[in-house]
């Protein structure tokens, strides 16, 4: 849906996109990403910006962009990387193919330029990308240079800019600076951004999008999945909500997922394969093996259950659509539940899923649900994995096994909480190992299990670095596991970033 006044970002394929539109949210501004052969459609955009992308504009079928229609729009332009490139020849200049790929940290020595308003003279820039720009057009200014007098950033004529650089990714010290002063020569043309109009806006566009339709949506709990069902709610849509106990919950997970969606008015159907899953579960311990039964199960029983679905309803968030596309089979094979591919692309192919999320970070979803009015601590709910905890209870799916991970995850949220620390961890868990070591008991030797605490941060769950809890915390937490859960004798406390562990167990 086209705002006027919005900032049109024009896609070229760069992962980075979406993120430069996030920035301009940020900002404060109405945004909004565009294939580049929408650019006839938009709507009395307030600036447009080209992104970058993987192509080389010296191949044969690169994406274009109409010039003139660009042009006869009249407003700032920027053009970041693969869009620099384009514009530079758009202007009579020419592009040099590279041969490989600059990738990381580069300075930015920046003229006097409006662009460059308020920032320091040297900062650091990130780059990716291979081609560099070769002739300049007449006319065209060097805006700035990098540490080895190449031009990074030009201008052409009074409000059209090309960048060498990424300014939407943090790792460019200056970027969000350089954005608001691109922006700052549309003030007063720019559509203002707010939560509030953005929820609206996505309500409408949900209505268009189901028309009459009832949508099935499976829920667990989460963020995503509940702040998707809340908005279609309110968007007055027929739902059904399937949440599928697959008895890998957390302790009182059920009752608690049923207790959140009756306070925010959404009513769900409980599916109870608890049975069957730990059935099919039995004498498995291989965690590919674990992952497969799980992922296919689900799929069995979620579809069982949803009988016929008109339209399915997905919690897809940015970083999402991202992974699968980036990293392809890996992605699909590290998250084997992720894999709902057959049934999914079918009615994908058949236009029968939404994904109303897809454009936006984990924040911005808690953002739109705190909108929506959901309540803070289901919002800040730390990510649970669709297999549960049968990836952290590495070995057999047994219900005791489960029992104690439950118990000592119980007292370890727990004390996250009392602590005030669970909100500043991305995502923590107790795991139970498949080992038994030796205590003490009484006057006896004993053989009891072990339990692993895992507590991390994370900016999109790629890469994670471990917490460092206070000792207070870690001691009332082992003290209270070893004291309570049944069979534990030993605690221990991962130290594992990610790479190379990853952030579950299996
Ligand atoms: P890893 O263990 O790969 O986890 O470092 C990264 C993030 O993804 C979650 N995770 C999953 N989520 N299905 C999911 O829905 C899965 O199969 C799965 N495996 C891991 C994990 O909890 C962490 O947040």
């Amino acid at each position: 849906m086209m705002t006027e006044g919005e900032v049109a970002v024009l896609d070229y394929g760069s992962q980075y996109s979406q993120l430069i539109v996030r920035r301009v949210r940020e900002l404060g501004f109405v945004s909004h990403l565009y294939a580049p052969t929408q650019l006839k459609e938009l709507n009395k955009p307030g600036a447009v910006i080209l992104s970058g992308g993987p192509r080389s504009t010296s191949e044969v079928d690169a994406p274009d962009v109409d010039f003139d229609a660009l042009r006869a729009l009249d407003v700032p332009i920027l053009g970041v990387c693969y869009g620099m490139q384009l514009l530079n020849i758009k202007h009579g200049g020419t592009v040099k193919p590279g041969v490989t790929r600059e990738y990381g940290p580069a300075r930015l020595i920046a003229n006097d330029s409006v662009l460059f308003k308020g920032i320091p003279a040297d900062s650091q820039i990130w780059m990716s990308h291979s081609d560099t720009v070769q002739n300049l057009p007449e006319g065209t200014k060097v805006i700035a240079t990098n540490q080895d007098a190449v031009p990074v950033a030009l201008q052409w004529g009074e409000a059209c800019f090309g960048i060498q650089f990424h300014p939407e990714v943090t790792h460019s010290h200056q970027g969000t600076k350089i954005l608001n002063n691109f922006l700052g020569l549309a003030a007063g043309r720019l559509a203002k951004f707010s939560i509030a109009s953005f929820k609206e806006q996505m309500i409408e566009r949900i209505r268009q999008e189901v028309g009459g339709r009832e949508v099935i949506c499976g829920v667990s709990g989460g963020v995503d999945s509940t702040v998707l069902a809340v908005l279609l709610h309110k968007a007055g849509i027929k739902q059904r909500c399937l949440f599928v106990d697959h008895g890998l919950l957390r302790k009182n997970e059920s009752e608690e997922v049923q207790a959140q969606f009756k306070e925010v008015g959404v009513p769900i159907e409980v599916v109870d394969a608890r049975e069957t899953f730990l059935g099919a579960l039995k004498g498995v311990t291989d965690p590919e093996a674990k992952r497969k039964i799980i992922g296919n199960l689900f799929l069995d029983v979620f579809f069982g259950a949803a009988d016929h679905i008109e339209v399915m309803a997905q919690g897809t968030l940015y970083p999402d659509v991202i992974e699968s596309a980036t990293s392809g089979s890996i992605a699909s094979k590290i998250k084997t539940h992720h894999n709902r591919v057959d049934r999914v692309l079918e009615l994908k192919e058949e236009g029968r899923v939404i994904e109303p999320l897809a454009e936006l970070f984990k924040d911005e979803v808690r953002a739109l649900g705190e909108a929506l009015g959901i309540p803070h601590r289901a919002l800040w709910r730390h990510p649970f994995p669709g297999p549960g905890l049968a990836v952290r209870v590495p070995g057999e799916v047994t219900e005791e096994r489960l029992e104690i991970c439950r118990n000592a995850d119980a007292i370890f949220i727990e004390e996250l909480r009392r602590s005030g620390w669970y909100e500043k961890t991305w995502q923590a868990y107790a795991a139970l190992l498949p080992v038994k070591t030796v205590g003490v008991k009484g006057d006896e030797r004993s053989y009891e299990q072990a339990i692993s605490l895992r507590a991390v941060v994370s900016e999109d769950a790629m890469t994670a670095d471990w917490v460092e809890l206070p000792h207070e915390v870690l001691r009332a937490t082992s003290h209270r596991i070893l004291n309570s859960v049944k069979g534990v004798n030993r605690v221990l406390y991962d130290i594992s970033t990610k790479p190379p562990a990853s952030i579950e167990w299996e």
